[in-house]
């Protein structure tokens, strides 16, 4: 099954309403004026919550080209829950997509897999695609343990998700190490965990699912080096931060470089 692209702009805690609704009329603009082919590769940005409804506004009518999403969820429906969102809402808003996982949750929410999957289910539940996040530190990729410790991440976020849930899902691999500190991991790197994850899946779900699974990669992701990110194989498509909050750059990512 071919594999459509995904660029996600995560844009973390930056940009209030009036910025995004800037930075997405800049994008849609750029997009255009280089006849981007969204069916060649699709473009997402993700917002802080605050900024959902503006982009939902700005980008409405304008058959969706450029899909949005969250940066987490709720795990609970509704209810006397302080600061949090529910699918429901993330639903009525329009967003095709809900990042779990990210490691800033892990590391300054105290977000565990166990976590990780139970928001995984609901996003599904609520018809929405989760961008499950998984990825090593430091520590662990010099003790050479990176790639079993994200496949355990992938089997307890995916535990208990059955295989057409599994199938919808999207999975990004960010090395904790690469993430805002302008040091990329090389396309090798990449790909030996891109490429782990997808055997793992195949395992877990069979071959089909595998195949079907977009598998992105997510750390200091630019213009100048994410075409050879996206040759490897089992790389497909980015989870871009900080680059995806400059309109002319995140349009050359999505064109890739
Ligand atoms: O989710 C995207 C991410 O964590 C990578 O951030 O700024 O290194 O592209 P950045």
């Amino acid at each position: 099954m071919a594999r459509i692209p995904l660029m996600a702009g995560n844009w973390k805690m930056n940009l209030d309403h009036l910025e995004a609704i800037k930075l997405v009329n800049e994008l849609n603009l750029d997009l255009e004026d280089h006849r981007h082919d969204f069916s060649a590769v699709e473009v997402a940005v993700i917002p802080p919550f605050t900024d959902i409804r503006s982009v939902q506004t700005t980008i409405d009518g304008d058959d969706m080209k450029i899909k949005y999403g969250a940066q987490d969820v709720s795990t609970h429906d509704n209810g006397a829950y302080t600061g949090e969102v529910s699918t429901a809402m993330l639903t009525k808003l329009g967003c095709s997509y809900v990042v779990v996982g990210h490691s800033e949750r892990r590391e300054y929410h105290q977000e565990t897999d166990a976590v990780v999957n139970e928001k995984a289910r609901k996003v599904l539940t609520a018809g929405m695609t989760p961008i499950i996040c998984c990825g090593e530190n430091l520590e662990v990729r010099k003790a050479g343990k990176h790639v079993e410790h994200v496949l355990a991440q992938i089997e307890a976020d995916f535990d208990g998700i059955p295989t057409p849930d599994a199938a919808k899902c999207v999975v990004a691999y960010e090395p904790i190490w690469a993430i805002g500190t302008g040091e990329t991991a090389t396309p090798e790197n990449a790909e030996e965990v891109c490429g782990a994850i997808r055997e793992k899946i195949a395992a877990l779900y069979g071959p089909e699912v595998a195949e079907g699974m977009r598998i992105l990669y997510g750390g200091s992701v630019k213009s100048s080096n994410v075409a050879e990110l996206m040759a490897e194989p089992n790389v497909d498509g980015g989870l871009v931060g900080g680059a995806s909050l400059k309109a002319e750059e995140f349009g050359k990512i999505c064109r890739l470089g």
